[in-house]
């Protein structure tokens, strides 16, 4: 077996270990043959290196001459590689993020909004703190603090710009929390659930990853690879969570939610390798939210990625990770978010979002500024960015 940087994989070669994120996700296992969708899946978790079975690269160039032709087009046709390329070879450049983030950055909304959410992260330190401390948790000043960030006029456009934008800002585990608790309100409110329930998602949501505050920040914030060792101790941060909160007066779902935000409905999540029913309804609406907060999130190696390029990437990594009820329901609600919207496609060319495929929400049809429509569904075109 040989190990081999990201960037040098080749569809064909077989995985030697199984493929996992430094949070000890599984991306791709032990013994898979590599595709060029795995590839850029493995390059999206920025998974620097990847160990494989021994692999005859000439003999690859020879027999996969067409594959290697295709590799081409997919680097060109890929949005997520595509767009972490170009991010990072213009990370200094005038045009490494798109205008309408920085319009919305400028804007005195997002700035007060951006005072307001590092007052809000620092509060919810405050109560990290005291609850490990022992003391009891008030959740009604918990919430009350948070929803003074929401205002009852703004529009979701306005939330989730507000919310993309931000995670270039503040990277902390209170502001992941604070951001996580934010949509799983709204994902709650999307799904029309009672108020109670909403609140309860709100509150799991900021509860998260309180698990996270007994990992060695050594480990927590390590960005070489990280060794099985140190997997397992952040595979823990569940449990330890679990247990900072148990003797609080929480319902129950919020509880398991706590413990099985990282389970996924097909087997592959941990601590405890959960499947479908096993695993809290609350705790899937947390893990969405988790993830989405996750990929929108700014990274050295890239700019948040536009919300088409996350739809497409949940797409990619499987629907049945998470319930079909909750994750079409996200999904349907973020594309009808920009719906009508102006956007940049991969070739450069301006359109507007005309019409959602119910079947593949990344890839909307879309009227061009010459009047004619493309459907992105039958087009190696995607959506780059929101203008
Ligand atoms: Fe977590």
């Amino acid at each position: 077996m040989e190990s081999y940087q990201t960037k040098d994989l080749l569809p064909e070669m077989v995985t030697a270990e199984p493929v996992r994120t430094k949070n000890g996700q599984l991306v791709v296992d032990q013994g898979v043959t590599l595709t060029k969708q795995l590839i850029a899946k493995i390059q999206f978790y920025s998974i620097e290196s990847v160990t494989v079975e021994n692999f005859a690269k000439d003999a690859s160039a020879n027999a996969t001459g067409q594959k290697t032709e295709k590799k081409v087009d997919f680097f060109t046709h890929n949005s997520l590689l595509h767009y972490e390329q170009k991010s990072s070879s213009q990370s200094k450049g005038a045009v490494a993020e798109p205008s309408y983030s920085q319009k919305i950055k400028k804007s005195s909304e997002f700035q007060q909004f951006q005072v307001n959410f590092t007052f809000g992260a620092n509060d919810l330190k405050a109560i990290f703190d005291d609850i490990i401390a022992g003391k009891p948790l008030d959740t009604q000043i918990m919430l009350n603090k948070v929803l003074t960030l929401v205002h009852p006029k703004q529009t979701t456009v306005e939330f989730f710009d507000m919310i993309h934008n931000l995670r270039s800002v503040n990277d902390s585990i209170y502001a992941h929390c604070l951001n996580v608790g934010l949509i799983a309100r709204m994902i709650g409110i999307w799904l029309k659930l009672p108020k109670n329930v909403i609140e309860h998602l709100t509150i799991a949501g900021l509860l998260h990853d309180i698990g996270k505050t007994r990992i060695p920040s050594d480990i927590l914030n390590k960005t070489d690879a990280l060794t099985e060792e140190e997997f397992a101790v952040i595979h823990k941060h569940p449990k330890f969570g679990y247990d900072i909160l148990k003797n609080q007066n929480l319902d129950p779902h919020i509880l398991n939610a706590v413990l099985m935000h990282h389970e996924r409905c097909d087997g592959s999540g941990y601590p405890n390798q959960l499947s479908g029913n096993e695993i809290d309804d609350y705790a899937i609406i947390i893990a969405i939210a988790d993830v989405y907060d996750a990929m929108t999130a700014a990274r050295i190696y890239r700019a948040p990625l536009c919300p088409f390029q996350v739809i497409a990437e949940f797409e990619n990594d499987g629907l049945q990770k998470y319930k079909p009820k909750y994750i079409l329901t996200f999904l349907e609600n973020i594309a009808t978010t920009y719906q009508n919207n102006r956007v940049i496609l991969s070739n450069g060319e301006t359109a507007k979002i005309v019409f959602l495929n119910r079947q593949v929400y990344s890839k909307p049809l879309v009227q061009l500024d010459d009047g004619s429509c493309i459907d992105l569904n039958q087009s190696n075109l995607y959506i780059k960015a929101i203008i």
